[in-house]
Parts: structure tokens; C-alpha cells; sequence
């Protein structure tokens, strides 16, 4: 059997499923990326996507994933030797850290459970204890996707400044952005990095940097070696709506029609939307008797929830049986959560009713997979969306 009728359900936490008016856009003729239309397009995406950093500041597309929006931060930034200080929050914040070792920085990294995100006062205190100023950069993942934890990136800028410490400021959107309030100008960032395959609706394949007065600062004397990453050339480019060399043009229209979906939903709309599916997730799981991996409530994911499963049952395993039954692809448990944890991602181009048949899936994945739980996550979830929905509505009729 190769054909399996209905849409497969892709709730890993990104890629995310692209909408078809993103797919639409993107199924256009390749322009000339030299030409008079493509600087028109250059500038209204610039634009854009200011809108969604909530920032003025410059924004920079690579062709690349978003690990090459990590080496670009740190690249034109930095110099050899320089100290960074790292936290250790799961799977992605340990790539980002290892990349930075392997380009020549000094690492300092803070470990952590895997199941809580940053600690606004450990910050401050390693801060503090750094008298003399070396350590140049603090580099925070906003959504850890690997546990479905979100630091809190604020309150990690009020203790940057509370230690009166100048260090850049750096922060990892991949899987927040356009999905979790964030604000790149008024929480003080310096460099920020996204990704396409997430909460934009795009395909894998664009990554961004929202750069700071600050930053484009410090990349005048920093030392590390960059060619392709540079911001300098793509900055002059960019002012006319070019780029130094070839874009990805297509990806680019998408682009454009997922910049031109988001406004029309209106930014905190699609952050409520976010918070309303990561809720009633969460009160399904509670309603399996299930736990959630994060472990601080103030530190959910609106992105992802990971689910913790019961011991001596292999999350892989009930990953495999869901696909397999349901096509529906999970997020598996990545690093030491290898086997441990299942991924459900809500983030993107999403509704209650895709949240609800998500729900169906993996609850009706339990009972195949034989893995011990309650009934009742998804009339737990369906509650909590019904409940969301009659307020929407009476506020609505006021
Ligand atoms: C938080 C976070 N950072 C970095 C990355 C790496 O991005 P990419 O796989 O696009 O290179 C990911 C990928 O999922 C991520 O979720």
C-alpha cells in the first residue's frame, strides 16, 4: 500500500505543516534575483519580519537552517578565545554550546535537569562574579523544543542588567518565534536567531538574525573567521532589497504570504492561539495520568508538549505504532530524553479541531501501544477548547 488517504497529521515541533497559501506562493516562476521586482520583494520582507521580531532593528535571511543563524550570531560577533556564557536546557542549547567551543570560544556552560529553563538569578550571580568583564556573550534558547520548556528571557535581561554586566545578549527563537510572545527591542536582545520550519509555516530552508545597535557594534572588532555568514555585505545589500548572492527566491514568496497571514490574523492572536492548544494539551496529559516533562509552570511551552512516559514503556515504540496506525508523526526524545519522552508539537498553521484529532491519535496510540493511562485527555482537552470558544463568543456579542 503506497497511498494512504486524508492529510498526514506532521505534529512534530517543526518543520510544521505549510499551509497551502504558502504553498501556493511558493509554486511561482523563480524571478531574476538581480532584477527591478525581486528589490521590491527584498524590502517588503525585511520589513515584515521587523514586525514579527517586534523590532526596528536589522534583520538578516540566510539560506541556510537555523543552525547557520547560531554560527552567524556568534561569528560576527565574536573573537577567538572570547568567553560565553551557555545554559544547558536540553538538546539544542547543548548544539549551541558545542558549536561555539568548536569555533574557537571559551564556553562556560550551566547545567540544568533538562526540565526547567534558565535561572534569571544564576545568571545574575555568574555575572557578578565576573569582575573583570570576560565573559562577552550570554546565549539563552528561548523554547527549548527538545523538552518543551520556555526560558524567560526578560527577566534573563533585567539580571544581565542587575549585574551591570555589558555582555551581548544573545537569544534562539527557532521554536518561539511567531508562535510565544517575543520581543526583540523592549527585552533588550542583541542578536536573535529564528528559523523558517516553525511558527513562520515555512518549509526548512531560511534562518534569520535580528541584530542590535550593539551587536553591530561589536562585529566592527570581532575577530572570528567569516566569509558567508558576514553581515556587512548582506546589510549594504539588503538596503535596496538584494542580497550579496543568490537568495532563496522561492522560499521567499512564502515567505512574503506567511508574513501576510500572520498580520492578518494579528500577532496576538496567533500567541493566544498557541497558549489555548499548549493548555488543553497539558490537561489531556494531566487526564492520562501522564506527566509533563516541564517542570515549572511558568516555563510551558506554547510550541510543544513533551510528554513523559510511564517507566519501562519506550516512547519510540508508541511513536512507531501511531505512525503506523494513524500517520501521524510525534517528536521523539532527543539526546539523554532518547526513548523517554514523546514530542507532541501544536505550533504553526493549526486549530482546535487539528489539536482535537492530534489528541485522538495519540490517545488512541496508548491503547495500542498498550501503554498504561486514563481515558478521557482528549474530553479534557475538548472541555477546556469549548470553554476558550463560549468566551470568545460572548466576548464577541458584549
Ligand atoms: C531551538 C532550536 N534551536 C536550533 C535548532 C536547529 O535548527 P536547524 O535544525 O534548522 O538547523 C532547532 C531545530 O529544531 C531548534 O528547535
Amino acid at each position: 500500500m503506497t497511498y494512504r488517504s486524508g492529510r498526514h497529521f506532521l505534529q512534530i515541533p517543526g518543520p510544521t505543516n505549510v499551509p497551502d497559501r504558502v504553498l501556493r506562493a511558493i509554486d511561482m516562476p523563480t524571478m531574476d534575483h538581480r532584477g527591478p521586482e525581486f528589490g521590491k520583494l527584498g524590502l517588503e520582507i525585511l520589513a515584515g519580519l521587523r514586525e514579527v521580531f517586534q523590532s526596528r532593528q536589522a534583520v538578516i535571511i540566510y539560506p541556510a537552517s537555523g543552525t547557520g543563524a547560531w554560527e552567524a550570531a556568534l561569528v560576527n560577533t565574536l573573537s577567538p578565545g572570547d568567553r560565553v556564557l551557555m545554559f544547558e536546557t536540553g538538546q539544542f542549547a547543548t548544539l549551541w554550546s558545542k558549536m561555539a567551543g568548536r569555533l574557537g570560544l571559551t564556553v562556560e556552560i550551566v547545567p540544568t535537569d533538562w526540565r526547567r529553563g534558565v535561572d534569571p538569578a544564576l545568571v545574575e550571580a555568574k555575572l557578578k562574579e565576573d569582575r573583570e568583564h570576560t565573559i562577552r556573550a550570554v546565549c539563552v534558547v528561548h523554547n527549548e523544543t527538545s523538552t518543551g520548556v520556555t526560558s524567560r528571557i526578560a527577566a534573563v535581561r533585567a539580571a544581565i542588567d542587575a549585574a551591570g554586566h555589558p555582555a551581548l545578549y544573545m537569544v534562539d527563537t527557532i521554536s518561539s518565534l511567531a508562535s510565544i510572545d517575543y520581543r526583540h527591542d523592549e527585552w533588550g536582545v542583541d542578536v536573535t536567531v529564528a528559523g523558517s520550519q516553525k511558527g513562520l509555516m515555512l518549509p526548512p530552508g531560511l534562518s534569520f538574525n535580528c541584530v542590535g545597535d550593539k551587536a553591530l557594534a561589536a562585529a566592527k572588532s570581532a575577530r572570528l573567521p567569516k566569509s558567508y555568514w558576514s553581515w556587512d555585505e548582506m546589510l549594504a545589500s539588503n538596503k535596496t532589497g538584494y542580497f550579496p548572492y543568490t537568495p532563496a527566491t522561492n522560499l521567499l514568496y512564502g515567505l512574503r504570504e506567511a508574513l501576510a497571514m500572520l498580520r492578518e490574523e494579528g500577532l496576538q492572536n496567533v500567541f493566544t492561539r498557541h497558549a489555548r492548544h499548549a493548555e488543553a494539551t497539558r490537561r489531556a496529559v494531566r487526564a492520562w495520568g501522564l506527566e509533563v516533562l516541564c517542570a515549572n509552570p511558568t516555563e510551558y511551552s506554547n510550541s510543544l508538549t513533551a510528554v513523559m512516559m510511564p517507566q519501562g514503556h519506550d516512547a519510540d515504540a508508541l511513536r512507531k505504532i501511531i505512525l503506523e496506525a494513524y500517520d501521524m508523526s510525534l517528536g521523539t526524545g532527543l539526546g539523554q530524553l532518547a526513548g523517554k519522552i514523546f514530542r507532541i508539537g501544536h505550533l504553526g498553521d493549526f486549530n482546535d479541531l487539528a489539536l482535537a484529532g492530534t489528541l485522538a491519535g495519540v490517545e488512541m496510540g496508548l491503547t495500542l501501544a498498550g501503554v498504561p493511562h486514563q481515558k478521557g485527555g482528549v474530553q479534557a482537552a475538548m472541555d477546556y477548547l469549548g470553554e476558550c470558544a463560549r468566551g470568545g463568543a460572548a466576548r464577541k456579542a458584549a
